[in-house]
C-alpha cells in the first residue's frame, strides 16, 4: 500500500512541478531567470511536505484536491524567493552547482525577482485561504523566517553567541518553512483537523528543518562532500555555525584561530578535533530522531506515515 502511494505523490509533485510553471508568466520581466531556478530545482521537500501531510489527514487513495497543489506550489515559491534574496546577501555565487541569480543578472533583478515571487506566494495564498488563521499563520511565518535571518546577522563576527542562540537562529530562518509546510498541508485537506495531527506536522516540521540546517553547516566544512555550493562560505562570512560554537563552548583557545579570519585554519582545527563534528551530527540525529517519533502514535495515516519516516531514514543517511 506505501508503494502506492508513493506513485501517487509522485504523480502529484509532477502536478505541482505544472503550477510552478504557470507562474512563469506573473513574474515577468525575469521569466527565464525564474524558469531557470525551476529547471534546476531541487527535491522540493518543502512542496513535498504539504502534500505529504495533506495526503496523511485527508483521503489517500485519490489525487490531493487542486488546492493543495497549489498551497505546495506556493510553500515552493516561498523558499525560493528566499534563496534568491539570501544569495544575494551571502554573495553566493553558485548553488545547486548553477551560478546564482545575481551573478548572472545583478543584484538589482535578483531583488526584484525575489519580491515577485515572493509576492505571488502571498496573492496565491489568499486565493486559496480557508479561513483568515490560515493569512495569519502563512505570514507569521515569513516574520518568523527574516527575524531568524536577522537575528544571525546581529551574532554575525561574535566568538561569544552560544549554541542557543544558534538554535535560535536556525529555528526561525529554516526550520519555521518546514513546520510551514506540514501545517500548511494539514490547513488544506482538513480545515478542522484535531490538535494532534496539528502537534505532529509541528513537531515533525519543526524538527527535521533543524536537522536540515545542521546538516547543511556540517557539509560546508565537508570538502570532500559535493553539496553544489562552494565550502567554507560560513566562516568566511562570520556565520558562527554549531561545530564552531560546540569548539569555542569547550576550548576558548578557539577564539584567537576563529579571529585570524583564516577559513583554512579553522577547517584544520575542526579536523584535528573530530568530536565537535561528530557531536554536531549527533545533535542533528537526535532531532532526525525526534521527528520519527512525532509520527509515532500519531492520528496520520500509516502508509503516508511511512513515506515520511522514509524521508527521516534518507537525511540520517546524510549525516
Ligand atoms: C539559507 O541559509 C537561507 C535561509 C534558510 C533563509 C533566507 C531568508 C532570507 C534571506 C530573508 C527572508 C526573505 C524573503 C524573501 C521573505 P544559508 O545561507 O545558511 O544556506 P545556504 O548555504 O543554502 O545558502
Ligand atoms: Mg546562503
Ligand atoms: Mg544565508
Amino acid at each position: 500500500m506505501a508503494e502506492g502511494q508513493e506513485l501517487l505523490v509522485r504523480k502529484d509533485m509532477k502536478r505541482v512541478v505544472a503550477r510552478l510553471h504557470e507562474e512563469e508568466t506573473k513574474v515577468e520581466p525575469y521569466r527565464d531567470d525564474y524558469r531557470r531556478l525551476l529547471d534546476n530545482h531541487g527535491k522540493m521537500i518543502r512542496a513535498a511536505m504539504v502534500v505529504l501531510f495533506a495526503r496523511a489527514c485527508g483521503p489517500t487513495r485519490e489525487p490531493v484536491d487542486e488546492s493543495v497543489i497549489t498551497g505546495a506550489a506556493a510553500i515552493e515559491m516561498l523558499h525560493l524567493a528566499t534563496l534568491v534574496h539570501d544569495d544575494v546577501l551571502d554573495d553566493a555565487p553558485i548553488r545547486r552547482k548553477q551560478p546564482t541569480v545575481h551573478t548572472i543578472r545583478g543584484n538589482k533583478a535578483a531583488i526584484y525577482l525575489g519580491d515577485l515571487i515572493l509576492s505571488r506566494y502571498m496573492e496565491i495564498m489568499a486565493g486559496i485561504a480557508p479561513n483568515t488563521d490560515f493569512i495569519r499563520e502563512q505570514a507569521g511565518t515569513v516574520c518568523e523566517i527574516v527575524g531568524g535571518e536577522l537575528y544571525q546577522e546581529s551574532g554575525r563576527h561574535h566568538t561569544d553567541i552560544t549554541v542557543d542562540y544558534y538554535d535560535k537562529a536556525i529555528s526561525g530562518k529554516t526550520a519555521a518553512l518546514f513546520r510551514l509546510a506540514c501545517l500548511t498541508g494539514i490547513r488544506l485537506s482538513s480545515p478542522r483537523a484535531d490538535s494532534r495531527m496539528e502537534e505532529a506536522a509541528r513537531a515533525f516540521g519543526g524538527n527535521l528543518g533543524m536537522a536540515f540546517q545542521i546538516i547543511d553547516d556540517i557539509n560546508d566544512f565537508d570538502l570532500g562532500k559535493d553539496t553544489g555550493k562552494p565550502k567554507l562560505e560560513d566562516i568566511r562570512d562570520g556565520i558562527y555555525t554549531l561545530p564552531v560554537l560546540l569548539g569555542l563552548r569547550k576550548d576558548r583557545g578557539f577564539r584567537s584561530v576563529i579571529e585570524s579570519d583564516s577559513p583554512e585554519e579553522v577547517l584544520g582545527y575542526l579536523q584535528a578535533h573530530p568530536e565537535l563534528l561528530e557531536e554536531s551530527r549527533q545533535t542533528a540525529r537526535t532531532y532526525l530522531g525526534r521527528a520519527d517519533q512525532a509520527l509515532e502514535g500519531s492520528p496520520l495515516n500509516e502508509d503516508v506515515r511511512n513515506l515520511l519516516g522514509e524521508m527521516v531514514t534518507a537525511l540520517t543517511r546524510q549525516v
